[in-house]
């Protein structure tokens, strides 16, 4: 059996480590690395699989921009999810499942509305991911298009929107735009500090 809990700051090296194994050290080469640079995961949506205490699996979620065509562009907060990485020696035994289930569970319930992710629909239609709202999105790199799905945590939220996928800057873009629930938390609980 395993369990999914919370990554703790403790997790990190095992996490470094797992990603290292499953994705090979020239990982941060990939396009989604961009997005990633300079720019934390989102500490609440990061969760890892343990067994017997030893870290299994692991899944983060980036916050994202979309920068509409349209004119005026608008710029619509978004998760990137991933990534996400198994131990080899217990793959298919639903830990990849489990680690999205409650991720995306949790960016729902944080108020997330619209999720990414570059990789293979085959698995990822598993829990709802598919082409079709990510048809007008756009990578900072190379990507082959048919792997560059979404999910509609918010149903519609994608529909018409188009332009260039780009980093999430600064604290306030990441935990205010991309996380409404969350920001509205951390705005309270400054007020009652007040
Ligand atoms: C992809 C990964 C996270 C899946 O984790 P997992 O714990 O083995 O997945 P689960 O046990 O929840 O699901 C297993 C099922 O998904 C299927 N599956 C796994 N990877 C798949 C893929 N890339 N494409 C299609 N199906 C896939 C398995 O065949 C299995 O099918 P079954 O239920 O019909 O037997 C894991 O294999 C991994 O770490 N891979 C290396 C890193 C990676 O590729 N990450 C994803 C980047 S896009």
């Amino acid at each position: 059996m395993f369990e999914i809990v919370p990554q703790t700051p403790e997790d990190a090296p095992a996490v470094d480590a797992l990603l290292d194994v499953a994705f090979g050290p020239d990982r941060m080469k990939k396009t989604a690395y961009r997005l990633r640079e300079g720019v934390g995961p989102v500490g609440e949506l990061s969760f890892v699989a343990k067994k017997d205490s030893v870290l299994v699996g692991t899944i983060r979620f980036w916050p994202i921009i979309i920068k509409t065509d349209a004119k005026p562009a608008r710029r619509i907060p978004a998760l990137m999810l991933g990534p996400i990485a198994v131990d080899p020696a217990l793959k298919g035994q639903g830990i990849g499942m489990g680690l999205m289930r409650t991720g995306l569970a949790a960016a729902k319930g944080l108020g997330a509305q619209i999720v990414v992710l570059v990789g293979d629909l085959d698995y990822y239609n598993r829990v709802g991911f598919s082409r079709a709202p990510a048809v007008g999105l756009r990578m900072p790199g190379p990507v082959d298009p048919e792997r560059l799905l979404a999910l509609e945590l918010e149903p519609g939220a994608l529909t018409g929107v188009s332009g260039p996928i780009g980093r999430a800057w600064g604290h306030k873009a990441r935990k205010v735009a991309a996380l409404p629930k969350m920001a509205e938390t951390r705005r309270s609980h400054r007020r009652s500090i007040a």
